[in-house]
């Protein structure tokens, strides 16, 4: 039998941390697949430590990232390059991952050349073309480009059916995030705690951590600066102490340093390897956030999450009682905060540990389904 040839392609740092376990699934199967990753590299440095971490060696490297990257010229570097890579490795499937410019942009290239698309985290939807932008529509289209649908959830294969979508086509699988992250908090484990000395002296004994993480477009501008202001409240609280790993996007960066550089009780930092990034969470008494994958992490290791968005594509953990929506209101922000961080009952009912994204196994899934395809 002709072994299935896939092509694996990821361009963010999300991406590589939900594509990960996919990739090292397919590739425990040689005899069945032949297996190659291509990274666009719309993220560098940020995509490069989750490689390393993971320990992927990338067969295409698309080098497509540039500074402050403008939108319509991302996607057209990534059609172009991608088709090159079709071109030369002729697969037969095509998995991408989320709702990147690189997840739309690859999959309308595999779509062009009759390769088979199969859409990991598919279904996810908020119905709001500008929130989050641009990554609602970015979704949809590939969602419409794909043959083969791995739902996170049965919410988000609702979601698909709606849209008419071939029910033998879509797969609830969990989410990929929750296989990275067990690995990655197995080997926090089971390291020495003074491995992570360096982090570790960045934290005030007997002071609540409060983690931050922020970059999404529509915050740019005002609601950025809600957040920071927020924050900057927040630090004024003896008892709490903010670590701030800062994006690279420079619009995230210059606000933020302007904003909150030398101000007491927060600590910014360069955006951290994936396994100290978890390492962190862990230490962590709640996050501030705008990420997708953290919102889906933070269930799993029983904190609460304040997301600084107006709409979700995510309502389960909204559901399962873990994460609060509080938009970009600095009032809002400081209230909910200050909440959680006096009230103890209030952060107890918050800290459940059902995460409604999984157990773990999506890749599995995923790869046994695959092989069910010929
Ligand atoms: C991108 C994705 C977003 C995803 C996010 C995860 C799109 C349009 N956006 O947003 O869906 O949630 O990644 O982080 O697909 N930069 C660096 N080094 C890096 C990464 C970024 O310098 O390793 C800077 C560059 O100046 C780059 C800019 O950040 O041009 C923006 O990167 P881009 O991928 O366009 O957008 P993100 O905001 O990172
Ligand atoms: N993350 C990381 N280092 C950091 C901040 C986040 O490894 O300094 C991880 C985090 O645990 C999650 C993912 O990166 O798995 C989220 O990426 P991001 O917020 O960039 O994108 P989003 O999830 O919003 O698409």
């Amino acid at each position: 039998m002709n072994k299935q040839k896939i092509l694996i392609v990821f361009g963010t740092r999300p991406e590589a941390i939900k594509m990960a376990p996919v990739v090292k699934e397919f590739k425990k199967n040689p005899d069945v697949f032949e297996t190659k990753v291509c990274v666009t590299a719309q993220h560098r440095e940020m995509l490069d430590q989750v490689l390393d971490f993971f320990e992927i060696t990338p067969d295409y490297d698309l080098d497509i990232m540039e500074s402050n990257q403008n939108l319509s010229l991302l996607t057209s570097g990534i059609l172009g390059g991608v088709n090159k890579v079709l071109e030369d490795f002729k697969p037969d499937f095509m998995y991408v991952q989320g709702d990147t410019t690189t997840s739309f942009a690859a999959s309308l290239s595999a779509y062009y050349s009759g390769v088979k698309v199969c859409h990991v985290e598919a279904g996810l939807r908020t119905f709001d073309k500008w929130a989050p932008f641009p990554e609602e529509i970015n979704r949809q289209l590939t969602g419409k480009l794909a043959d083969y649908h791995f739902a996170p959830t049965q919410r988000a294969k609702d979601n698909l059916l709606v849209e008419n979508v071939d029910v033998t086509t879509i797969l609830v699988t969990g989410n990929t995030v929750i296989d990275a992250l067990l690995y990655s908090a197995e080997k926090v484990d089971s390291k020495e705690q003074s491995e992570y000395r360096k982090l570790d002296s960045l934290i005030e004994q007997g002071k609540k951590l409060i983690l931050v993480t922020g970059h999404r477009r529509e915050n740019f501008g005002e609601g950025l600066n809600n957040i920071c202001n927020a924050l900057r409240r927040i630090a004024g609280e003896e008892d709490v102490q903010i670590i701030y790993p800062v994006h690279l996007n420079p619009n995230v960066q210059k606000p933020v340093y302007d904003l909150l550089g030398n101000i007491k009780n927060i600590t910014l930092i360069e955006p951290l390897e994936y396994e100290s990034f978890v390492w962190l969470m862990k230490r962590s008494y709640l996050m501030i956030t705008d990420s997708g994958g953290i919102q889906e992490e933070a269930p799993s290791l029983g904190k609460p999450v304040l997301v600084t968005r107006e709409k979700t594509e995510r309502p389960e953990a909204i559901d399962a009682g873990t994460v609060v929506l509080v938009g970009t209101n600095e009032e809002r922000i400081v209230q909910e905060c200050l909440l959680l961080v006096n009230n103890e009952e209030q952060y107890k009912s918050m800290s459940l540990r059902h995460n409604p994204y999984g157990d773990g196994n999506a890749a599995g899934k995923i790869v046994e389904f695959q092989r069910g395809l010929v």
